[in-house]
């Protein structure tokens, strides 16, 4: 099947009106008055038609990529050499935002999102149809005869309103900033149980904010982007430090960890994430982390303190043991040298002076947290344990705020 992407101006029917003016980080495409893609009718078919084809996802994702490559080799270096891991995220993306099909404003915000991201790997305008004419072939091969005609044009019609959207997004991106940033390394310290401290210098000005995150590509695994929380709010010579730790077998982390030296220079990807401070509705804030979660939280708390300490801030530190309890020394002297800051460090499998148990356990102890906004970074289980238990005691769930769990650019609304 030939693909063709209808893009009659260049900004779609569907799009979000021009922005009056661009801001120099994220442009945020606010939707009004969206009118849906698709029918009714058409959104149904898409939809029972996904629902043929998920649970074939993994064969489809292997086809759609080794005829992607074969068809149009000159896309075949913008992907990492060996995609096992990543495969399936671009297909899976493509199913779940079937999903938005009939949400314009959600489809908008998602898909703006998303083509500005794809900027950091080459996408352009001219690369959609041979990745829609492939989606196609591959969707039509696995569904057999459950994909009518019908089926294909409404898919041609998703397929090309989820890229109109992202091709409009980028090329406002481009008038405005950067596809990525090169940055030098110029500080690396080991700080033990495999965790390091990074700093880069951006060559040009990275504007991001406190409590976002940012994908990263090193020179040993080109490609593979992993997103990593500056630990520090913006400062005023634009270095930016990670905490990174090492996971075992992990490409990237252990790169960083034990490779990365003084003069190696990464990519950073556009800022994201929306735990930033603008984001709470009360001023009394619970911080909650675990491990090298405390990296955004740390930078939010520079942030409240650079912005005068107007918040109060309870904040809990939590680890299976002592050793494991990462960032309370520096924290401890932050809350030394700032009387809105309250510490405390909580240990779940060892008998240590101060709090004993898991943070879950120990929020509801000294809560209650519902005048609260709460923050909570670290592990995905803490993560979910902690919010559960929060919620259970009154917090309302808007109010508590944390990054996505897996693949940041996968979350939708
Ligand atoms: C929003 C967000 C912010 C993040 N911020 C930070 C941060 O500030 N500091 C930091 O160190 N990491 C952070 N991470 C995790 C980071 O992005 C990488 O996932 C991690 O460094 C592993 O990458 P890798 O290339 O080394 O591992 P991969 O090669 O991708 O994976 C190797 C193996 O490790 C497993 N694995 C992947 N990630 C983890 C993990 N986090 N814990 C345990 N096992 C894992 C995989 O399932 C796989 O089996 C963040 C992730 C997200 C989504
Ligand atoms: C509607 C069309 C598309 C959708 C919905 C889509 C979606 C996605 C998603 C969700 C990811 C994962 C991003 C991440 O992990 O941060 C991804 C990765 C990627 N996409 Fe797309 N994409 C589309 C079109 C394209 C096109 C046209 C190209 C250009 C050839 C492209 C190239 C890539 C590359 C190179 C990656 C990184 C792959 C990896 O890390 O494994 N995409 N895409």
């Amino acid at each position: 099947m030939r693909f063709r992407i209808n893009r009659s101006s260049s900004t779609p029917a569907y799009a979000a009106p021009e922005e009056p003016a661009p801001a120099p980080a994220e442009q945020t495409l606010e939707p009004e008055a969206v009118e849906a893609p698709l029918s009714a009718h058409e959104t149904a078919l898409v939809r029972a038609s996904v629902a043929v084809v998920e649970p074939m996802a993994a064969e489809i994702t292997v086809y759609f990529y080794a005829i992607l490559f074969a068809r149009y080799p000159e896309v075949r270096p913008m992907f990492p050499p060996g995609m096992d891991a990543q495969r399936g995220r671009l297909l899976r993306a493509l199913l779940r935002i079937v999903d938005l099909v009939d949400d314009p404003e959600n489809l908008v915000r998602f898909c703006g999102h998303l083509g500005r991201d794809h900027r950091k790997f080459g996408a352009l305008a001219a690369h959609f149809p041979a990745v829609g004419e492939c989606l196609l072939d591959s969707l039509a091969r696995y569904a057999g005869p459950a994909w009518t005609p019908d089926i294909a044009a409404a898919w041609t019609k998703a397929y090309g309103a989820v890229a109109d959207v992202m091709i409009s997004a980028a090329e406002q991106d481009e008038a405005v900033r950067p596809a990525m940033w090169a940055a030098t390394v110029v500080h690396r310290v080991p700080r033990g149980h495999g965790i390091a401290e990074i700093t880069v210098r951006p060559h040009i000005p990275y504007a991001y904010a406190a409590g976002q995150y940012v994908s990263v590509e090193t020179p040993w695994w080109p490609k593979q982007w992993r997103y990593y929380s500056p630990a520090n709010a913006p400062r005023e010579d634009g270095t930016l430090t990670f905490h990174v730790r090492a996971v075992a077998g992990g490409a990237v982390s252990n790169a960083l960890v034990h490779r990365a030296a003084v003069g190696d220079v990464v990519h950073l990807g556009p800022p994201m994430g929306d735990m930033v401070l603008d984001a709470a509705v009360h001023n009394d804030l619970l911080f909650v982390a675990g491990g090298t979660g405390l990296a955004p939280i740390r930078a939010l708390v520079e942030e409240i303190a650079r912005r005068g300490g107007r918040h109060q801030v309870d904040l809990f530190l939590g680890a299976r043991t002592g050793a494991e309890l990462y960032g309370v020394d520096d924290m401890l002297r932050m809350a030394q040298r700032h009387h809105w800051l309250a510490l405390r460090g909580a240990v779940s499998h060892e008998y240590v002076p101060g709090i004993r148990g898991s943070l879950p356990e120990v929020l509801t102890e000294y809560g209650p947290w519902y005048q609260h906004d709460v923050y909570l970074s670290g592990p995905v289980p803490m993560v979910v344990s902690a919010s559960e238990a929060l919620t259970l005691h009154g917090t309302l769930p808007e109010h508590i705020h944390h990054d996505p769990f897996d693949t940041p650019v996968l979350s939708v609304p």
